[in-house]
């Protein structure tokens, strides 16, 4: 028997799942993730970590916890743990994939069809009694139909956004490193070239030291006037600072932020005041199902650890696995 801490209370049956493999567990039970403290506290005795994004799992930490074998991270990001320092430690790390795309696609584009209808800022403008008549000029917005989508990385995400905006009738670009054919989507050579050919741009790469800051003063300059811009990868991919001049010099026409940085966002943030900017709380992927598969996946790899087998998800591959 094996004991696994649980960082936050989670959907689904992941702790069924557990129990019914003869784990104990403890879930962290408060709405914040646990304080640093508390979780090496937790961790010291625990032999498997269920993670969020939020939990910052470090090489000294791990020094501190021997028992531990598996960290298995319920996101498909992992930018919380270095791979190679938990690999080195004899740590497998464990992420989400292939259970969310279409989720958080789902959510792109709704972010995309908010930022260009203006969704949001009328249904402000609403409650504040902003509504006295039809209006022939009131909330303005570009067409989705027809206009081109330039899509940033076109990974599983990407792709299943790609789907979305071909059904809209969009013309669809995509700029990649990987280079894959996907069917309706015309790759570009180069991130300016898609950009200033682009009515609205999605990005979907991960954060790296290649993706951050890829979206700064140069890059918003190059997109078109009226462009829309839309984030649900990662908050450091875009210089925020380059993003709030763009929009109050007018050079872009809106955003759509689901990740920031940090997160949360400190509410006197410049990005607040602008009425061209909506901002969710990191949301793309909470439907009721596709995060509770995340769950239990993140139970799954934890089982596959315990059980002395390889987890199923696996991100890194330790040399000498902690437990044989
Ligand atoms: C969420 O951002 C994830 O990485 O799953």
């Amino acid at each position: 028997m094996a004991h696994v801490y649980v960082t936050r209370e989670l959907p689904g049956r992941p702790l069924e799942l557990l129990r019914s493999a003869g784990h104990t567990v403890d879930t962290w039970p408060g709405e914040l993730p646990p304080p640093a403290d508390v979780l090496r506290e937790r961790l010291r005795d625990a032999d498997a970590a269920i993670t969020l994004l939020t939990d910052r799992i470090t090489g000294e930490l791990l020094d501190d916890c021997p028992n531990l074998r598996v960290v298995a991270n319920v996101a498909v990001g992992y930018d919380n743990v270095d791979p190679a320092v938990a690999a080195e430690h004899g740590v497998w790390l464990t992420n989400t994939p292939g259970v969310l795309a279409e989720t958080t696609a789902d959510f792109a584009f709704a972010l995309l069809l908010a930022a260009a209808r203006r969704v949001v800022e009328s249904d402000r403008d609403t409650r504040a009694g902003g509504w006295k008549t039809w209006s022939p000029t009131g909330f303005l917005g570009p067409d989705v139909h027809g206009a081109t989508l330039g899509i940033v990385g076109l990974g599983e995400i990407g792709q299943a956004v790609a789907r979305r905006a071909l059904g809209f009738d969009m013309r669809v670009l995509a700029y990649t490193r990987t280079p894959r054919d996907v069917p309706g989507v015309s790759r570009v050579a180069g991130l300016r070239e898609l950009l200033a050919a682009s009515d609205f741009v999605s990005v979907h790469v991960p954060l790296t030291g290649q993706t951050q800051h890829m979206f700064g003063r140069d890059a918003f300059a190059a997109m078109k006037p009226g462009a829309v811009f839309v984030n649900t990868a990662r908050g450091g991919v875009v210089d925020q600072e380059a993003l709030v001049a763009a929009l109050r010099e007018r050079r872009i026409a809106g955003a759509a932020l689901d990740v920031t940085d940090p997160e949360p966002l400190p509410l006197d943030h410049a990005l607040y005041t602008l009425p061209n900017v909506i901002i969710t709380p990191h949301i793309a992927s909470a439907s009721v199902a596709t995060r509770s598969r995340m769950a239990e996946m993140a139970a799954r790899n934890v089982i596959a650890v315990l059980d002395g087998k390889e987890p199923p998800n696996a991100v890194n591959r330790p040399a000498e696995p902690r437990g044989r």
